[in-house]
């Protein structure tokens, strides 16, 4: 089995806030991110599918053809938009990494199972110092 990671960027606005609270436990919990005009970052995004390697290429899979798809379903959506008004598959989601990355997980399984491979993680850093990753467990 071998794993290839696609990497790809955008940026994007969000407010992470929990609308059962108010405004100051929400930024006592989630600090400057639960600012109420919003705020943005430039994510980083890996996705990485695993596979056995198809004789004639060489590839597990083509690249070029992943990041297409990866554009195509997460890119396009949400590069330049805020996650919590802007994005279909995001609605009335609290827009923490940790909740981005499942939804994320969730739009691109079905598209990767369909080109001879399986998706295996994605993991996105909001910052340079943080990141999550899924492996797609319950
Ligand atoms: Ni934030």
């Amino acid at each position: 089995m071998m794993y290839v990671t696609r990497r790809e960027t955008f940026n994007a606005a969000h407010k992470v806030y929990n609308p059962a609270w108010d405004d100051t436990k929400n930024m006592e919990v989630f600090g400057g991110c639960a600012n109420p005009n919003w705020h943005g970052h430039n994510y980083t995004l890996f996705v990485t599918v695993k596979g056995s390697i198809n004789k004639d290429t060489g590839f597990v899979i083509d690249l070029k053809k992943l990041s297409q798809l990866i554009r195509k379903h997460i890119i396009e959506k949400v590069d330049h938009k805020n996650f919590n008004l802007d994005v279909p598959f995001l609605k009335d989601i609290l827009p923490s990494t940790e909740n981005v990355v499942k939804v994320f997980w969730e739009v691109l399984e079905e598209p990767i199972a369909n080109m001879s491979c399986k998706l295996h993680s994605v993991k996105l850093h909001e910052t340079e110092n943080n990141y999550v990753e899924y492996f797609g467990e319950k």
